[in-house]
């Protein structure tokens, strides 16, 4: 596996690979990498004949600085996974290398209305420093097909946005949530957890099925508050938000039979640990 630290290695290792005509699957990934992420460069290195995954903590996706410092970084560890996987080149720039200039990291994009609500709402900018760093990413790479997992359910529609207005010939696939035995949803910030959050933490999945039963018949909003007044009851949980959506559009539903897909999305803080998952409650046959 080659590892590959620069901005032009990156391009050279990509132009040589459509030169000759080789199909480019990407994983782009901050690293901390677990069973979800290998589900995604699994899938990656059957689909394609080169894969290349990068790992890097973009420094302006994240609204609070606490939060990036905290977030978990593994390199050499997640080298040897990707390497067991098959996996061709791993791209693993600085923040220097990525953002040379100021001005670099502040380009405007269109992301549409899938990006004003949810973690659009309570983390601002957030998916403007996603697509910064997914635009430079694409343009380096030129893969055929990039990879997502439906734990960050918004974050697919907002990519698939990104590369519609910027014009950008990549098939976005997207890749079921993976979970532990118990239900809870692999996450890098699962490691932060202190022993006692873990034991709590698959709650949030549980609590979500539980109310894909109980919306069978009960209203949107009496699904919505039976589920954050529940987790708002366990100590040490809070609710930030939980939306239930259409999933094509990301707006908040009234009725059931406004939409055939529809998603709840929602955030929990486990002590300050930020949690995120979605269940279908309706999906298109
Ligand atoms: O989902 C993530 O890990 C990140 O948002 C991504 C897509 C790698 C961009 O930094």
């Amino acid at each position: 596996m080659k590892i590959i630290r620069t901005l032009y290695d990156m391009t050279e290792f990509s132009v040589r690979q459509r030169d000759r005509n080789a199909s480019v699957g990407f994983v782009p990934t901050m690293g901390a990498l677990h069973e979800g992420h290998l589900s995604l460069v699994k899938r990656a290195v059957e689909e394609n004949e080169v894969t290349v995954v990068s790992v890097f903590v973009n420094p302006i996706q994240f609204n609070n600085q606490e939060d990036f410092k905290k977030y978990p970084r593994t390199e050499e560890e997640d080298f040897k996974l990707l390497a067991a996987a098959g996996v061709d080149a791993v791209f693993a720039p600085t923040a220097d290398e990525m953002y040379p200039e100021e001005e670099k990291a502040c380009k405007e994009y269109f992301l549409g209305k899938a990006s004003e609500v949810m973690e659009g709402k309570y983390r601002p900018g957030h998916f403007q420093g996603v697509a910064r760093v997914l635009d430079i990413l694409f343009r380096l790479v030129n893969p055929h097909r990039a990879y997502f997992g439906e734990k960050d359910f918004q974050q697919i529609a907002v990519v698939r946005n990104l590369v519609k207005s910027e014009g950008i010939n990549v098939e976005i696939v997207a890749c079921p949530i993976k979970r532990a035995s118990d239900g809870l949803a692999l996450s890098s910030r699962n490691s932060r957890l202190t022993e006692e959050q873990r034991s709590v933490a698959p709650e949030i999945y549980q609590t979500l099925k539980y109310s894909v039963e109980y919306s069978r018949d009960h209203s949107v909003q009496a699904t919505h508050d039976t589920v954050v007044e529940h987790l708002d009851s366990i100590p040490g949980m809070s609710v930030e938000y939980f939306d239930i959506v259409d999933a094509r559009t990301l707006a908040p539903i009234e009725e059931w039979d406004e939409s055939d897909w529809i998603v709840g999305c929602i955030t929990v803080y486990v002590g300050d640990v930020r949690l995120i998952d979605n269940i279908a409650y309706r999906i298109p046959n």
